[in-house]
């Protein structure tokens, strides 16, 4: 564990170590996630449910366990050990000392986490210090710096919470949001952790006999299948590749989820077969078209209003803003509330949850 004893460490109380804090006891590590924006209240929550994460500040806190639980959360984008240093700069952090620390710090993180190589982020990223530490880094680490690919991702800001510099060093090679299940991807999938999101906000309820109209890339339906029980899970989708390519992902994942090459608005099924609905419908931009758009929200309300129970969910992710809400003033059959707004592959689509009313 990194003690904040030397002469260009913050002293403790400065770096914000939790109260009651029996280092020898109990080594701990500071840790920061990173979430997209709009996202970061889920996954502060996601977090608050995490034994031994103490001392949270937002998505900051401070750990002691092994970091393998961290890699298991669902909510961020990425997880990052945070050291700081009490340099006016980064070229301080090329100091004899600071920098035998850092490399410390680093190769604790490379060892751990197996990464093969390393890249820096930083504001000035090409200035001639940053080059300088780059060179440095990777004769010290014996890793290739890769500034595109590099592995380890450090990334080097001014203190959040006092004077001086810190490092941040993704624990995983590859970011968190980027799914060991995911073989297949198509235009428009959507981003892992706005599924897991999407659900979470939902409801997870053992007894829900969820549909996912629309899935695409499955995305939604296997975030939900690993997050635990349910009674019943399907898909559907019109185009046949984006059918098969859920059901790889499902296959990788390793889970056993019905998924049919079916018109959403024609299903045949009858009436409240469904307790939570949950789809990210066409935006209009890649996937659908504007027009396209104008008839298929209508009428995606109306049949999902048949297909769903009495006290049931209908979750809706959209880009299409100002369609959307102008289909929901002209209807009185739903009562519906703003989830949350993400960024997100360079869009702001926003989550509703809609009601019966
Ligand atoms: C935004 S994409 C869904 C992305 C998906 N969530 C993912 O992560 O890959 C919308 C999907 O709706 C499908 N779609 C459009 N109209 C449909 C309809 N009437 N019935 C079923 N699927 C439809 C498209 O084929 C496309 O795969």
């Amino acid at each position: 564990m990194p003690r904040p004893a030397r002469p260009n460490q913050p002293s403790p109380s400065r770096s914000r170590r939790p109260q009651g804090d029996h280092r020898a006891r109990q080594p701990a590590h500071e840790y920061v996630l990173d979430a997209l924006p709009g996202l970061e209240a889920v996954a502060e929550a996601e977090l608050r449910a995490v034994p031994l994460a103490r001392d949270i500040r937002g998505l900051r806190f401070w750990y002691p366990g092994d970091p393998a639980r961290l890699t298991r959360l669902r909510a961020p984008v990425a997880v990052y050990r945070v050291r700081a240093w009490e340099v006016p700069r980064p070229r301080g952090l090329l100091g004899h000392q600071p920098f035998g620390e850092l490399t410390a710090f680093l190769a604790g993180v490379a060892r751990w986490g197996g990464h093969r190589s390393f890249r820096l982020a930083a504001a000035g990223r090409e200035s001639s210090v940053l080059a300088r530490l780059a060179d440095e880094l990777q004769a010290a680490l014996l890793l290739p710096h890769d500034p595109e690919e590099g592995e380890l991702l450090i990334r080097l800001r001014p203190r959040e919470d006092g004077p001086g510099w810190e490092v941040l060093a993704r624990l995983t090679p590859r970011p968190l949001s980027a799914r060991s299940w995911r073989v297949c991807n198509r235009e428009g999938g959507l981003n892992a952790t706005v599924a897991y999101a999407l659900h979470r906000l939902a409801g997870q309820r053992e007894e829900d006999r969820i549909f996912n109209p629309m899935s695409g890339s499955g995305t939604l339906l296997v975030e939900r299948a690993l997050m635990g029980p349910y009674d019943a899970l399907v898909g559907v989708d019109v185009d046949p590749e984006a059918v098969e390519c859920a059901r790889s992902n499902l296959r990788a994942a390793g889970r056993a989820v019905e998924v049919a090459c079916v018109d959403a608005l024609h299903t045949g099924l009858p009436p409240r077969s469904f307790d939570l609905i949950v789809s990210d419908l066409p935006w209009g931009g890649a996937i659908g078209t504007h027009s396209g758009n104008a008839v298929l929200y209508p009428a995606f309300l109306r049949e999902m209003h048949r297909l769903l129970s009495r006290q049931g969910r209908l979750v809706v992710l959209t880009h299409e803003l100002r369609l959307f809400e102008r289909v929901l003033r002209e209807q009185d059959r739903w009562h519906a509330r703003e989830l949350f707004q993400v960024y997100s592959g360079g869009h702001w689509p926003r989550a509703y949850l809609l009601q019966k009313r």
